[in-house]
């Protein structure tokens, strides 16, 4: 039998598609970007056109490298960028609106209208998510109400929603397969996280016709089997997970207490917080992690808008650095005592405080502050804001982590997991392999086909690549940690 395992990742900015093996080792990838429609301010939305295209090339891509053919292949997973909400015609398979993303925020008013109208703990109670545009249900909504038609449409059954990972499903199998995962349909503000139903009540708050919605499956399962059209042969799609999810699996967190952090442009920090669904006092979301065998492993979330951005900003906004790469040395040379911090708030503060007002700032400057105060204020500030997290969590009851796992672009900077360490008081460990979003995938597709075989298994290919351990002084740490807690307090535009 095949060993390899396609596992497609198709995130905000680009799609990729890494080959692994059985050992969960990547082989032969490719990727492309695909453009971001902005129509409007606050606005982000992508041709679901463009989605399908560059993913089914990359994936050929992939393939071609390795010179695999379908029969190579033992089974495809899919991980992807969450909540973005494709609504499309179940005859002719063509999109009626553009995917809203993610981050758009265009129904920011009627989320506001059901949280004056007192559903919030409702919903917080069934999703373990708060009243937010970042989710799929009021996304729909609004194609509904403001595409032509799309409302009898949709009534008359003749629509499909999905997320990404389902619309992806939904073209691989040429139209057979309309399914998701618990992971990703606990993104949409739809699902009850505990009966793991969609749920009837807020299928209404939404207006949302009942027949739009997928299967929703465990995260290894048979989602169906691609059409021999696009790779020469069928292959069998048996793993599916939300990208923070799938990186959570990837990083083999899989008990309780074991959290992950991915920095890219932002950051997740995720926490497995095993069969108990902790619900957050401290505006963390509840989320499922993963479900296998008709088992949720549910897991809490916290998300900071701006990590690798604030690196962006230094480099692009501020022109202080030519690369990224740059920011290390000139961390490392860094006044010690600078009191410098940067709060980059660009887009307000997300987790725990959620002031979308709150704009960014930089405190603290001296007749001495330099460039690389500035930048190192930078890197910084993504450590802070990773410990405001673990604190919320802690707040919520969840175990101190003693170790977090790392992955994202920003951890090729030693200095900055070294004080990511220091000022988390924690063991921070680096895997060998860095792609994990898609590894995770891979597992779980894999699971199902029988090349791995348990959780033990994978959590004995996970390799650490460097481990950092806490070398400063409490005094130290607490001294930093008040300055940033105070510094924050001043962009603040509203109390908690
Ligand atoms: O919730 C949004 C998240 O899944 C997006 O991830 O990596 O595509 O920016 P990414």
């Amino acid at each position: 039998m095949s060993q390899y395992i396609l596992a497609i990742d198709q995130g905000t900015t680009s799609s990729r598609a890494i080959v692994f093996d059985h050992k969960g080792r990547p082989l032969w990838s490719d990727q492309q970007e695909f453009n971001q429609i902005f129509p409007h301010d606050g606005w982000v939305e992508h041709n679901p056109e463009e989605i399908w295209q560059t993913t089914l090339s990359v994936c050929r891509g992939a393939l071609k490298k390795g010179r695999l053919s379908a029969s190579d292949i033992a089974a495809i997973g899919i991980t992807n960028q969450r909540e973005t909400t494709v609504v499309w015609d179940k005859k002719t398979g063509e999109p009626i609106y553009n995917a809203i993303v993610w981050q758009d925020r265009r129904t920011a008013d009627f989320c506001e209208t059901i949280r004056q109208q007192g559903h919030e703990e409702r919903i917080v109670e069934k999703t373990g998510l708060l009243i937010d545009p970042y989710f799929s249900a009021t996304k729909i909504r609004w194609i509904l109400d403001n595409v032509e038609g799309a409302r009898e449409k949709a009534e008359a059954g003749e629509l499909l929603f999905g997320t990404i990972d389902c619309f992806l499903l939904w073209r691989l199998t040429e139209g057979e397969s309309h399914k998701t995962d618990a992971t990703n349909a606990s993104r949409t503000m739809l699902l009850n996280i505990h009966t793991q139903e969609w749920d009837s009540e807020l299928l209404e708050l939404f207006d949302i016709p009942a027949q739009l919605l997928p299967e929703v499956m465990d995260c290894s399962a048979d989602f169906g089997n691609t059409s021999a059209n696009l790779f020469g042969g069928e292959i069998a799609v048996t793993g599916m997970a939300g990208d923070q999810q799938a990186a959570l699996f990837g990083q083999a967190c899989f008990e309780p207490g074991m959290a992950k952090s991915t920095y890219g442009t932002g950051c997740f920090l995720v926490l497995n917080t095993g069969n108990k669904a902790v619900k957050s006092e401290n505006r963390l979301l509840t989320t499922v992690g993963y479900r296998l065998n008709g088992e949720v492993t549910y897991a809490i979330e916290g998300s900071i808008f701006i990590a690798g951005a604030a690196v962006q900003w230094l480099r692009d906004g501020l022109r202080l650095i030519e690369h990224a790469r740059e920011t290390e040395a000139l961390a490392e040379k860094a006044n010690a005592e600078s009191a410098a911090y940067l709060v980059p708030a660009f887009t307000g503060l997300g987790a725990p405080y959620w002031d979308p007002n709150a704009r960014g700032a930089i405190f603290g400057l001296t007749r001495d502050t330099g460039i690389a105060e500035i930048v190192a204020a930078g890197l910084q500030s993504v450590c802070y804001q990773t410990k405001d997290l673990m604190k919320a969590m802690e707040a919520d009851g969840a175990a101190k982590p003693t170790t977090l796992r790392v992955d994202g672009g920003m951890v090729k900077n030693n200095w900055l997991v070294q004080f990511l360490s220091d000022i988390l008081d924690a063991r921070v460990e680096r895997p060998e392999i860095t792609e994990t979003t898609a590894l995770g995938v891979a597992y779980l597709a894999g699971m199902q086909v029988g090349i791995f075989e348990s959780l033990e298994q994978i959590s004995e290919l996970w390799f650490c690549e460097r481990a950092f351990d806490v070398s400063m002084e409490e005094d130290q740490r607490s001294t930093l940690y008040q300055g940033w807690l105070d510094a924050v307090e001043r962009v603040k535009t509203k109390p908690g």
